[in-house]
Protein backbone atom coordinates (compact mmCIF):
# COMPACT_ATOMS: atom_id res chain seq x y z
CA UNK A 1 0.00 0.00 0.00
CA UNK A 2 1.55 3.36 -0.99
CA UNK A 3 2.18 5.67 1.95
CA UNK A 4 -0.62 7.98 0.73
CA UNK A 5 -3.27 5.28 1.25
CA UNK A 6 -4.05 4.58 4.86
CA UNK A 7 -5.80 1.48 6.11
CA UNK A 8 -9.53 1.96 6.72
CA UNK A 9 -10.20 2.16 10.47
CA UNK A 10 -12.64 -0.77 10.25
CA UNK A 11 -9.85 -3.02 8.98
CA UNK A 12 -7.57 -4.65 11.51
CA UNK A 13 -4.89 -5.58 8.99
CA UNK A 14 -3.86 -5.22 5.36
CA UNK A 15 -3.99 -8.58 3.56
CA UNK A 16 -3.25 -7.75 -0.10
CA UNK A 17 -1.71 -4.40 -1.03
CA UNK A 18 -2.45 -2.44 -4.19
CA UNK A 19 0.97 -3.40 -5.54
CA UNK A 20 0.36 -7.06 -4.84
CA UNK A 21 -3.06 -6.88 -6.51
CA UNK A 22 -1.47 -5.29 -9.60
CA UNK A 23 1.24 -7.96 -9.78
CA UNK A 24 -1.34 -10.73 -9.33
CA UNK A 25 -3.65 -9.33 -12.01
CA UNK A 26 -0.69 -9.05 -14.37
CA UNK A 27 0.33 -12.66 -13.74
CA UNK A 28 -3.22 -13.88 -14.35
CA UNK A 29 -3.47 -11.86 -17.57
CA UNK A 30 -0.29 -13.48 -18.91
CA UNK A 31 -1.58 -16.97 -18.05
CA UNK A 32 -4.88 -16.18 -19.76
CA UNK A 33 -3.09 -14.92 -22.88
CA UNK A 34 -1.10 -18.17 -22.98
CA UNK A 35 -4.27 -20.26 -22.68
CA UNK A 36 -6.10 -18.40 -25.45
CA UNK A 37 -3.33 -17.80 -28.03
CA UNK A 38 -5.55 -17.57 -31.14
CA UNK A 39 -6.78 -13.97 -31.47
CA UNK A 40 -9.41 -15.11 -33.99
CA UNK A 41 -11.22 -17.21 -31.40
CA UNK A 42 -13.89 -15.26 -29.53
CA UNK A 43 -13.10 -14.90 -25.84
CA UNK A 44 -15.89 -13.62 -23.58
CA UNK A 45 -15.21 -12.62 -19.98
CA UNK A 46 -18.27 -13.36 -17.85
CA UNK A 47 -18.08 -10.87 -14.98
CA UNK A 48 -19.98 -12.05 -11.91
CA UNK A 49 -21.59 -9.08 -10.18
CA UNK A 50 -21.08 -7.40 -7.96
CA UNK A 51 -17.82 -8.31 -6.27
CA UNK A 52 -15.66 -9.05 -9.30
CA UNK A 53 -16.24 -5.68 -10.97
CA UNK A 54 -12.94 -3.97 -9.97
CA UNK A 55 -10.93 -7.13 -10.61
CA UNK A 56 -12.51 -7.71 -14.01
CA UNK A 57 -12.00 -4.06 -14.97
CA UNK A 58 -8.29 -4.30 -14.20
CA UNK A 59 -7.85 -7.80 -15.63
CA UNK A 60 -9.46 -7.05 -19.00
CA UNK A 61 -7.14 -4.08 -19.51
CA UNK A 62 -4.08 -6.28 -18.98
CA UNK A 63 -5.15 -8.98 -21.46
CA UNK A 64 -3.52 -8.15 -24.79
CA UNK A 65 -5.89 -9.86 -27.16
CA UNK A 66 -9.46 -9.22 -28.37
CA UNK A 67 -12.17 -10.02 -25.85
CA UNK A 68 -15.84 -9.34 -25.19
CA UNK A 69 -17.76 -8.79 -21.96
CA UNK A 70 -20.86 -10.29 -20.43
CA UNK A 71 -22.27 -9.87 -16.94
CA UNK A 72 -24.12 -12.26 -14.68
CA UNK A 73 -25.52 -11.97 -11.18
CA UNK A 74 -25.96 -15.22 -9.33
CA UNK A 75 -26.52 -16.24 -5.74
CA UNK A 76 -25.77 -19.59 -4.24
CA UNK A 77 -27.94 -21.19 -1.59
CA UNK A 78 -24.90 -23.11 -0.38
CA UNK A 79 -24.95 -26.09 1.92
CA UNK A 80 -27.31 -26.54 4.82
CA UNK A 81 -30.42 -25.40 3.00
CA UNK A 82 -33.11 -27.49 1.37
CA UNK A 83 -31.90 -26.42 -2.07
CA UNK A 84 -28.26 -27.05 -1.24
CA UNK A 85 -26.01 -26.38 -4.18
CA UNK A 86 -28.62 -24.53 -6.22
CA UNK A 87 -27.85 -21.17 -7.74
CA UNK A 88 -30.28 -18.44 -8.63
CA UNK A 89 -29.48 -16.43 -11.74
CA UNK A 90 -30.88 -12.91 -11.45
CA UNK A 91 -28.99 -11.45 -14.42
CA UNK A 92 -28.10 -13.71 -17.32
CA UNK A 93 -25.93 -13.53 -20.43
CA UNK A 94 -27.23 -11.27 -23.18
CA UNK A 95 -26.70 -13.93 -25.88
CA UNK A 96 -27.86 -17.51 -26.49
CA UNK A 97 -25.54 -18.73 -29.21
CA UNK A 98 -22.27 -19.73 -27.53
CA UNK A 99 -21.08 -22.33 -30.05
CA UNK A 100 -17.92 -20.52 -31.14
CA UNK A 101 -17.21 -18.84 -27.84
CA UNK A 102 -14.63 -19.42 -25.12
CA UNK A 103 -16.20 -18.33 -21.83
CA UNK A 104 -14.00 -17.21 -18.97
CA UNK A 105 -15.93 -16.66 -15.76
CA UNK A 106 -14.33 -13.95 -13.60
CA UNK A 107 -14.88 -14.03 -9.84
CA UNK A 108 -13.44 -12.10 -6.93
CA UNK A 109 -13.42 -15.00 -4.46
CA UNK A 110 -14.19 -18.70 -4.06
CA UNK A 111 -15.43 -19.68 -0.66
CA UNK A 112 -17.60 -22.83 -0.40
CA UNK A 113 -17.15 -23.31 -4.15
CA UNK A 114 -20.89 -23.69 -4.83
CA UNK A 115 -21.24 -20.57 -6.99
CA UNK A 116 -18.47 -21.34 -9.47
CA UNK A 117 -19.07 -25.07 -9.45
CA UNK A 118 -22.77 -24.78 -10.28
CA UNK A 119 -22.32 -21.84 -12.63
CA UNK A 120 -19.68 -23.70 -14.62
CA UNK A 121 -22.04 -26.67 -14.94
CA UNK A 122 -24.86 -24.43 -16.07
CA UNK A 123 -22.72 -22.69 -18.70
CA UNK A 124 -21.30 -25.99 -19.99
CA UNK A 125 -24.85 -27.16 -20.69
CA UNK A 126 -25.22 -24.19 -23.01
CA UNK A 127 -22.66 -25.63 -25.41
CA UNK A 128 -19.98 -22.97 -25.33
CA UNK A 129 -16.75 -23.98 -27.06
CA UNK A 130 -15.07 -23.89 -23.64
CA UNK A 131 -15.82 -22.76 -20.09
CA UNK A 132 -13.03 -21.80 -17.70
CA UNK A 133 -12.94 -19.95 -14.40
CA UNK A 134 -10.66 -17.27 -12.97
CA UNK A 135 -10.71 -16.06 -9.39
CA UNK A 136 -8.60 -13.40 -7.76
CA UNK A 137 -8.86 -14.99 -4.31
CA UNK A 138 -9.41 -18.52 -3.06
CA UNK A 139 -10.21 -19.56 0.50
CA UNK A 140 -9.53 -23.31 0.31
CA UNK A 141 -10.24 -23.81 4.02
CA UNK A 142 -13.91 -22.97 3.38
CA UNK A 143 -14.50 -25.36 0.49
CA UNK A 144 -17.66 -27.49 0.72
CA UNK A 145 -17.70 -28.78 -2.83
CA UNK A 146 -14.77 -30.12 -4.84
CA UNK A 147 -13.87 -27.33 -7.23
CA UNK A 148 -10.58 -26.02 -8.62
CA UNK A 149 -10.50 -22.82 -10.68
CA UNK A 150 -8.48 -22.76 -13.91
CA UNK A 151 -6.80 -19.50 -12.90
CA UNK A 152 -6.27 -18.45 -9.27
CA UNK A 153 -4.60 -15.26 -8.08
CA UNK A 154 -3.96 -15.83 -4.39
CA UNK A 155 -4.93 -18.39 -1.78
CA UNK A 156 -5.87 -16.60 1.43
CA UNK A 157 -6.57 -17.69 5.00
CA UNK A 158 -10.10 -18.00 6.35
CA UNK A 159 -10.48 -14.34 7.37
CA UNK A 160 -13.30 -11.86 6.72
CA UNK A 161 -11.87 -9.83 3.86
CA UNK A 162 -13.17 -6.62 2.34
CA UNK A 163 -12.07 -4.21 -0.37
CA UNK A 164 -11.38 -4.32 -4.12
CA UNK A 165 -14.98 -5.39 -4.72
CA UNK A 166 -15.50 -7.45 -1.58
CA UNK A 167 -18.13 -6.12 0.81
CA UNK A 168 -19.65 -6.35 4.24
CA UNK A 169 -23.27 -5.12 4.10
CA UNK A 170 -22.43 -3.58 0.71
CA UNK A 171 -19.71 -1.39 2.22
CA UNK A 172 -15.94 -1.33 1.61
CA UNK A 173 -16.10 -2.46 -2.05
CA UNK A 174 -14.26 0.72 -3.09
CA UNK A 175 -11.16 0.19 -0.96
CA UNK A 176 -8.23 -0.14 -3.40
CA UNK A 177 -6.62 -2.93 -1.34
CA UNK A 178 -7.90 -6.06 0.45
CA UNK A 179 -8.05 -5.84 4.21
CA UNK A 180 -9.19 -8.02 7.08
CA UNK A 181 -12.31 -6.58 8.67
CA UNK A 182 -12.09 -6.04 12.41
CA UNK A 183 -14.36 -8.55 14.20
CA UNK A 184 -15.99 -5.74 16.22
CA UNK A 185 -17.66 -4.62 12.95
CA UNK A 186 -19.54 -7.87 12.33
CA UNK A 187 -20.01 -9.32 15.82
CA UNK A 188 -23.09 -8.39 17.93
C1 LIG B 1 -19.46 -13.88 -3.38
C2 LIG B 1 -18.40 -14.03 -4.46
C3 LIG B 1 -18.83 -15.29 -5.15
C4 LIG B 1 -19.44 -16.10 -4.05
C5 LIG B 1 -18.42 -17.10 -3.58
O1 LIG B 1 -20.57 -13.26 -3.95
O2 LIG B 1 -18.39 -12.93 -5.33
O3 LIG B 1 -19.79 -15.04 -6.16
O4 LIG B 1 -19.77 -15.20 -2.98
O5 LIG B 1 -18.96 -17.90 -2.56
P1 LIG B 1 -19.11 -19.47 -2.67
O6 LIG B 1 -17.83 -20.03 -3.20
O7 LIG B 1 -19.38 -19.85 -1.22
O8 LIG B 1 -20.27 -19.78 -3.55
P2 LIG B 1 -21.76 -12.65 -3.07
O9 LIG B 1 -22.89 -13.64 -3.05
O10 LIG B 1 -21.24 -12.18 -1.75
O11 LIG B 1 -22.26 -11.43 -3.96
P3 LIG B 1 -21.52 -10.06 -4.36
O12 LIG B 1 -20.42 -10.42 -5.32
O13 LIG B 1 -22.61 -9.27 -5.01
O14 LIG B 1 -20.99 -9.40 -3.10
Amino acid sequence: MPSTTSLHPDCERLLVSEDEIRATVDRLARAIEDTYPDPDRRLVLVVILKGSMPFAADLMRQIRRPLELEFMKVSSYGAGTKSSGEIKVSLDLSRDDLDDIDLLVVEDIIDSGYTLSRLSQLLRHRNAHSVRTCTLLDKPARREVDFTPDFCGLCIPDEFVVGYGLDYNEQYRNLPYIGILAPRIYTN
